[in-house]
């Protein structure tokens, strides 16, 4: 088969399995835990309550029986063969491709979709590719500064190599991103890169105001979806991103696959990133011509098995519906906030916005915990079967403006509801006891 023409499988029948959790209007989390059997492992006689879904999500039946399935059915490497299975292979990578935009509104996903290992991945592929053509001595790279690791890194690393000139939009005093200077801040700018919602805070930005600028500007805009897309509804069109990423673990798939979209002109003008075998045309003792768009950007066997668990877990999102994901999350964290709040008055500060109707808000609730250390917190809950994340969240420079080294972390997904917040405050009275 030949290397550069694969649309066309692509576009074959869907063979991810179905979710079987049959939801209604709302979510009936009773139902959804079914489908994900960790939820019900047992540690020390009774059940975990899952609440760090925003490090990495559980995983439904579905998904991990769809790669079970390919590896017992169906595994052969892909675009080589011409073998039955060896393009079955091929299509249901290629088909998880087109799951991959869709969700995100791409208008060409067969061509604007490349795999990665992760988000990591996605945003560091756009610097060393698109930042080193692209950017010199004195551009401007605008960010923010409640920005992942993932987004500040490899902006840092272009700024000590080539001397381009990194900007920082502020956080108010809601949480939220201060964008009233934006228009000054972007001034220069030939990037701005930012995260669709805090994984610290869970304010949710304003990127449609940020693209106009970017726009009036004539900045490229890259946004950073890890804890957007698979909460909300996404649409690459209408925001006019130019390069979006989003990891598959944080929405019901497995590790080591990442997303990056990107406009096709954009892709077909950036070099490649890795060089290696599925990336090329032709290969010569002097040199080399790179294949097509995406394959031009996945050097060497992509991830196969983690791509068709990525699409089993889009149809799942998709059947349940991201906007009543959406309406259950919030609810979830509103309930949280005030539950939090009315059992521990001043033994508890939340770092992010106050829910509220008028603002959406990420299941993301962020907390210091009377003196006590994160770790410590952590700890105990642990004790109680609640898993919750303490550290910095690979969010250091949002640390220094919180003015605190870490914070602990409860985070919902539609697996979650007010059983596992009861825990968190029972354990939480618990840590009290003992460390008050
Ligand atoms: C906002 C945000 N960006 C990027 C990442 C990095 O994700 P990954 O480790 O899958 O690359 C995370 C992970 O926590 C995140 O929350």
């Amino acid at each position: 088969m030949d290397n550069n023409n694969y649309a066309h499988v692509a576009v074959k029948g869907n063979e991810a399995p179905k979710p079987t959790a049959n939801v209604g209007e709302h979510i009936d989390t009773d139902k959804i835990k079914e489908d994900f059997p960790i939820l019900s492992r047992d540690q020390n006689g009774e059940r975990i309550y899952y609440l760090d879904s925003a490090s990495s999500s559980q995983k439904p039946i579905q998904v991990i029986q769809a790669m079970g399935n390919y590896y017992a059915s169906t595994h052969a490497n892909v675009h080589r063969g011409v073998y039955t299975i060896a393009e079955e292979a091929t299509r249901l990578y290629e088909n998880a491709r087109i799951a991959a935009g869709r969700l995100i509104g791409a208008a060409h996903p067969e061509r604007e979709i490349v795999f990665t290992k992760n988000v990591t991945e996605a945003i560091n592929l756009v610097a060393y590719t698109w930042g080193r053509a692209n950017l010199s001595r004195g551009d401007v790279v605008l960010l923010s500064e409640i920005e992942h690791h993932a987004n500040f890194v490899p902006w840092l690393m272009l700024a000590e190599e080539k001397g381009v000139e990194l900007r920082y939009i502020p956080m108010d005093k809601t949480y939220n991103l201060d964008l009233s200077n934006l228009v000054q801040l972007s001034a220069g700018a030939k990037l701005i890169a930012v995260t669709a919602a805090s994984n610290v805070l869970g304010s949710i930005t304003d990127i449609s105001k940020i693209s106009d600028v970017a726009k009036q500007v004539g900045a490229r805009l890259l946004v950073d979806g890890a804890q957007f897309v698979p909460h909300r509804l996404t649409d690459v069109k209408s925001i006019d991103a130019d390069f979006y990423g989003y990891t598959g673990h944080k929405l019901l798939g497995p590790t080591g696959i990442g997303i990056l979209y990107a406009k096709q002109e954009l892709l077909e003008e950036m070099p490649p990133f890795l060089g290696g075998g599925e990336m090329i045309a032709d290969v010569r003792l002097d040199g080399f011509s790179t294949t097509d768009i995406p394959w031009k950007f996945e050097a060497g066997t992509p991830p196969i098995a983690e791509a068709i668990g990525l699409h089993a877990a889009i149809d799942y999102l998709e059947q349940v519906g991201l906007d009543k994901i959406a309406a259950h999350e919030k609810s979830l964290t509103v309930y949280a906030i005030g539950a939090l709040t009315d059992h521990f008055g001043k033994d508890i500060t939340i770092f992010g916005p106050e829910p509220s109707d008028s603002k959406d808000r990420a299941g993301v609730v962020s907390f210091k915990f009377a003196d006590i250390h994160p770790h410590d917190v952590a700890q105990v809950l642990n004790e109680y079967n609640v898993c919750v994340r303490a550290g910095h969240h690979c969010a250091k420079p949002l640390m220094r403006c919180l003015h605190v080294p870490a914070t602990t972390r409860a985070s919902f997904y539609l697996y979650n509801d007010e059983e596992d917040v009861n825990a968190l405050i029972h354990a939480l009275e618990q840590v009290k006891k003992m460390f008050g």
